[in-house]
């Protein structure tokens, strides 16, 4: 066994089986077998709690780090604290398990002050916090693997920082950034890997809490018992469900698209919320059993009121017929009066006016009211317990020509991904409220707003809600 005294490191290098350096210690689950294997530029490792994501994400960077001399690396945690609780200690666990197997310490020094560790071979690893992704921008680097990403407060614009720092060209073909986290809905990096999963570049390695051979049997039962059985399907199985705070739950791509052209018999209902840093508009066509199909979106960024005057009106007149009714946010006096002077000669054009009309929660329930429609009173499901639950079809349909890009992480969202991402509010903790998210840059917000503000405001026009005022109207009486 040499040691570090008797290593000519200057102009030899040792061998080292790295599987059977942890083999002895550690029943490697096959997966990290696979995670140490690959060679491809993007790796994610996706699993549940504690199946052992941040083990296998620290020992590749290891691996990494001492297979190419003078290159520098990164492993990045959420926050400087999660790398001094978590990333750190495991990886000096990794190094002195290297250190029992092979006989020497596999770096020269840990630099603390630094958060850095220098390897008898040239190259550095760096720890860093990932929370403000701007920061990362300085440095140049071969290889970085960071930890529970998607739960990271900009998943996919961080991956995309330090992708653009994998410059290094030392490392050659070894360029290896990698990931590791619990999923959190089809969004952030996960989305990103379901999206490229037809490229060779990138690699996904999935694991549950019951690859972890060092957790019991009863460890394992009792947390499943403590979630839900859908978070236990996330949070232990590591599946890829429907982000937790979601508030559309409803709302699924298989149910809700449908393929639409616009038809000019039919009456259609505008939405527009204002707005400078980004503003929105729909177009819903209605078909004559009071189905909603949302058939065409305007999403601008960065805009003043006069210019998305020009544009809405030249988006309003590429229509081949005139809206029947134009609902628009109550806030900007201004463009609510413009608005109301260019077409109320033409159509209805109002706002929400009571504080009841303008209600955030009111609104989204009339919204998944009309997504997932409940059961007609009498309607045989109810009366005979047989009868198979054919669920009532939905009212309110997205047209699939529109937008989506799931992985987007700038900007206001489109009708569908905001359908899919829109969240409740998050405490000063961290901790779920009940409140949905009303902060003006709240990129689902926007679109949104035109939808559920057209919806509210149309409740009562029957013609509008096939041929009686809408159902949500009557429920929400009764509730009263
Ligand atoms: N293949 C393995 N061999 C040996 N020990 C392992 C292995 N995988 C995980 N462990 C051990 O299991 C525990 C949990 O692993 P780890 O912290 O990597 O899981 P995780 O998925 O990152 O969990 P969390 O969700 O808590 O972040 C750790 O104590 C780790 O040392
Ligand atoms: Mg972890």
């Amino acid at each position: 066994m040499p040691t570090v005294d008797d290593a000519p490191f200057s102009d030899q290098s040792v061998r080292v089986d790295f599987v059977e350096a942890f083999w002895p210690t550690h029943k490697l689950a096959k997966q990290v077998l696979y995670v140490l294997g690959s060679t491809a530029p993007f790796q994610l490792y996706i699993g549940g709690i504690r199946s052992g994501k941040t083990w296998a994400l620290t020992l590749k960077e290891l691996m990494l780090c001492i297979t190419h001399p003078g290159v520098n690396g990164m492993l990045a945690g959420r926050t400087g604290r999660d790398n001094a609780t978590t990333l750190i200690p495991q990886f000096m666990d990794h190094c002195d398990t290297w250190r029992r197997a092979v006989g020497y310490t596999p770096y020269r020094r840990y630099h603390r002050g630094d958060k850095r560790v220098e390897f008898w071979n040239g190259s550095s690893l760096y720890f860093r916090p990932y929370d403000q992704p701007d920061k990362l921008r300085g440095i140049t680097l071969g290889h970085a693997g960071l930890d529970e990403i998607d739960y990271g407060s900009q998943p996919a614009y961080t991956w995309d920082v330090v992708a653009g720092r994998m410059s290094d060209a030392r490392v050659g073909k070894g360029k290896c950034l990698h990931g590791a986290t619990t999923p959190n809905g089809l969004r952030g990096v996960a989305g990103k890997f379901v999206r490229m999963q037809d490229s060779k570049a990138f690699i996904a390695f999935h694991t549950t809490i019951y690859d972890n051979p060092f957790l019991t049997s009863s460890f394992i039962e009792d947390l499943r018992m403590s979630y839900s059985p859908r978070a236990w399907e996330q949070e232990g199985l590591g599946k890829i469900l429907r982000p937790r705070d979601v508030i559309f739950t409803e709302y699924s791509e298989a149910r809700h698209l449908v393929d639409w052209t616009w038809r000019r018999d039919l009456p259609w209902v505008l939405g527009v919320d204002w707005g400078t840093s980004a503003a929105a508009a729909v177009a819903i066509q209605v078909l004559p059993d009071g189905t909603w199909v949302i058939a065409d979106e305007l999403v601008v960024q960065d805009t003043s009121y006069v210019r998305f005057r020009a544009v809405l009106a030249a988006w309003i007149e590429s229509k081949p017929n005139r809206p029947v009714l134009a609902v628009s946010d109550r806030a900007v006096k201004s463009e609510k009066l413009w608005l109301a002077a260019k077409y109320a000669h033409q159509c209805e054009v109002t706002s929400c006016k009571t504080k009841r009309d303008q209600s955030l929660i009111r609104g989204i329930e009339m919204l998944r009211f009309m997504l997932d429609p409940p059961f007609e009173r009498g309607h045989p499901f109810l009366v005979d317990p047989d009868a198979p639950p054919e669920r009532p079809r939905p009212k309110l349909l997205v047209s699939s020509s529109l937008a989506s890009n799931p992985t987007q992480s700038e900007g206001p969202l489109g009708t569908r991904d905001a359908l899919n991402t829109y969240t409740y509010r998050r405490g000063p903790f961290g901790e779920l409220t009940n409140d949905p998210s009303d902060a003006p840059d709240d990129p689902a917000k926007h679109i949104l707003d035109t939808i559920r503000m057209a919806a509210v405001m149309s409740a009562w026009r029957s013609e509008l809600h096939g041929g009686q005022p809408s159902r949500f109207v009557w429920e929400d009486r009764r509730a009263a």
